[in-house]
C-alpha cells in the first residue's frame, strides 16, 4: 500500500468531507466502504485520502484547520460520516467534543480511543489526524477479526487541542475535565477579536452549553491517544509504536513590550523608545536560561503594532512557549526569562507586562493502564521485546483528561522527528503497525 506524502499539492481548501465520504471516494479502485470490509489497514488508507485535502493550504501545503472555521467544520462532517458509515452512535457533547459509540454510553466503564483533527498554523497530516484515523481503523480491524465487545467502545474527536486560534490548547477536554471556567473559556478571544462564544456560535454550537462534564467522563474506564511521535526516540531504538510515560510540565506566557511609535526615518536612535529591542534582547534571554536549564524555551509567535515597516513599533508582544523534564527546571526558566525582560525594559524605557495564559502540570500516565499496554503488546505473536517506554514534551488531551480518567498514549515512530510542520511524517508501514497495536489494545480491553 502507499499514503501519498503528507506534503503532497494539489489541496483544496474547505472542500466538502461530508459529500466526498458519503459518496464513498474510491482510492486504488475500492470504495471506501469496501475497504473498510477489509479490515483496519485497507481502511485506514481510504480514510487518510479521504482526509488528506480538508483544510491544506495550497501555497504551503501545511494544515490550517482552526477551531470552529470552515476547515474544522469540514473535519467534524468527515468524523460524523466515519461513525455513520459504521453504524455508530453520534454525539457532540457540550464543549463540542465529538463521540462515535458502540454499545451503551450510559453503561459506563467504556473504553475510549482518538485525538483531534485541528492543526496548528501549517501544520503536519499526523498531529492529531492519526490518532482518529488509527480509531476507527482499529474498529474496523476488530470487527474483521470478530471481536466481542464486553465493554462499550467510543472513538472521541476533542475540539481545538492546538488552541491555535485562542491562544489556549485542549479547550475541548479542559472544559470537560473542569480544567477551564467557563468564564474563562467565554473570555477567549482570536487575533481578530472574535471570541469563543461568537465563533462557536456561528459553527452552529452552543456556548451557553460549555462546562465541566463530570458524569460523561466518570462513564469512561479507560482513555487511550494513539499520536504521532514528535521526537525521534522510536527512531532511534528501530521500533514503530511505543507507549508513553508521562508529559512534561509546560504552558504559555504572554509578554507586552510598549515604547513609542515612531518615525523610521526621523527619530535618532538615542531619541527612541523601541520594545522591538527589548523583545529581541527577550528572545536571546530565553534561549540561554533553557540552555542553561536542560529545557525549552520558544518564542514562535508575535504581533506588533501598528506593524508598519516604516513605523517604531508602539507594541510587541511575544508568547513564550515554554517545557521542562520537571517543575523547578521549568520555573526556572520562565523567572530567568522575565528577569532578563524587565532588566532590558527598565534600561530602555519599555512598560513591560507578563501574563501567563495557560499551564499544565506534569503528567505521569496511570502505571496500571500503561503496564496493562506494555503486556498486552509484549504478549503478541511474534513480539520478541518490551514496547519502549518514553516521555514528551508535547501536549494532549490525554494528559489533560488523565486527571480525571486513567489515561494512557501509544506513540508512532517519526522518522525526522518533525512535527507542527508539513514535513511532519510516519511511514505508511509504521501507521499500519500503530492501527495494529491499538487494534490489540482495545481488544485486550474491551473485549472478551
Ligand atoms: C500541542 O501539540 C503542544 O504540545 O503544543
Ligand atoms: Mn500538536
Ligand atoms: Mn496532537
Amino acid at each position: 500500500m502507499s499514503l501519498p506524502p503528507a506534503n503532497a499539492n494539489g489541496a483544496v481548501n474547505g472542500v466538502g468531507a461530508e459529500d466526498r465520504a458519503a459518496s464513498g471516494t474510491a482510492t486504488e479502485g475500492r470504495t471506501a466502504a469496501e475497504g473498510r470490509a477489509q479490515g483496519g489497514s485497507a481502511s485506514f488508507q481510504d480514510m487518510w485520502r479521504e482526509l488528506l485535502p480538508v483544510g491544506r493550504h495550497q501555497d504551503s501545503g501545511g494544515y490550517r484547520r482552526y477551531a470552529w472555521t470552515g476547515a474544522d467544520a469540514d473535519c467534524r462532517a468527515w468524523f460524523r460520516a466515519q461513525a455513520e458509515a459504521r453504524g455508530l452512535s453520534y454525539e457532540v457533547d457540550r464543549n463540542g467534543n465529538q463521540w462515535a459509540w458502540l454499545g451503551d454510553p450510559l453503561a459506563g466503564d467504556a473504553v475510549v480511543a482518538g485525538s483531534h483533527l485541528d492543526s496548528v498554523p501549517d501544520g503536519g497530516a499526523f498531529d492529531g489526524p492519526l490518532g482518529v484515523v488509527s480509531s476507527f481503523a482499529a474498529l474496523d480491524e476488530l470487527r474483521r477479526r470478530g471481536a466481542e465487545f464486553t465493554r462499550p467502545l467510543a472513538i472521541g474527536n476533542f475540539g481545538d487541542e492546538e488552541g491555535a486560534r485562542f491562544g489556549l490548547a485542549c479547550v475541548g477536554s479542559r472544559l470537560a475535565a473542569g480544567q477551564l471556567t467557563v468564564e474563562a473559556a467565554h473570555r477567549l478571544r482570536d487575533g481578530d477579536g472574535i471570541t469563543l462564544p461568537q465563533a462557536m456560535e456561528a459553527a452552529g454550537y452552543d456556548p451557553d452549553a460549555i462546562g465541566p462534564d463530570p458524569e460523561r467522563l466518570a462513564r469512561i474506564g479507560a482513555f487511550v491517544e494513539l499520536h504521532v511521535e514528535q521526537g525521534r526516540a522510536l527512531d532511534l531504538t528501530g521500533d514503530p509504536v511505543g507507549i508513553a510515560s508521562a508529559i512534561w510540565p509546560h504552558g504559555r506566557w504572554r509578554f507586552d513590550f510598549r515604547g513609542e511609535a515612531n518615525h523610521a526615518g526621523t527619530t535618532r536612535l538615542a531619541d527612541r523608545r523601541d520594545p522591538m529591542l527589548t523583545y529581541a534582547e527577550t528572545v536571546l534571554a530565553a534561549r540561554r536560561e533553557a540552555e542553561l536549564a536542560g529545557a525549552l524555551a520558544t518564542f514562535g509567535k508575535i504581533s506588533v503594532e501598528p506593524n508598519g515597516v516604516n513605523a517604531i513599533p508602539s507594541l510587541v508582544r511575544g508568547w513564550l512557549d515554554s517545557r521542562a523534564a520537571d517543575q523547578a527546571a521549568l520555573d526556572a526558566v520562565v523567572s530567568g526569562v522575565e528577569r532578563a525582560a524587565r532588566e532590558h525594559a527598565e534600561r530602555a524605557g519599555i512598560d513591560l507586562d507578563v501574563v501567563r495564559e495557560s499551564f499544565t502540570p506534569v503528567v505521569e500516565f496511570e502505571h496500571a493502564l500503561r503496564d496493562e499496554l506494555g503486556r498486552i503488546l509484549a504478549g503478541r505473536d511474534g513480539a520478541d521485546r518490551a514496547v519502549p517506554v518514553l516521555g514528551t514534551g508535547a501536549g494532549h488531551d490525554a494528559g489533560i483528561l488523565s486527571a480525571s480518567v486513567p489515561t494512557a498514549m501509544l506513540f508512532v515512530r517519526n522518522p525526522t522527528g518533525i512535527s507542527h510542520s508539513p514535513a511532519e511524517h510516519a511511514g505508511e508501514d509504521d501507521c499500519v503497525a500503530g492501527v495494529i497495536a491499538l487494534a490489540d489494545v482495545l481488544e485486550g480491553l474491551a473485549c472478551s
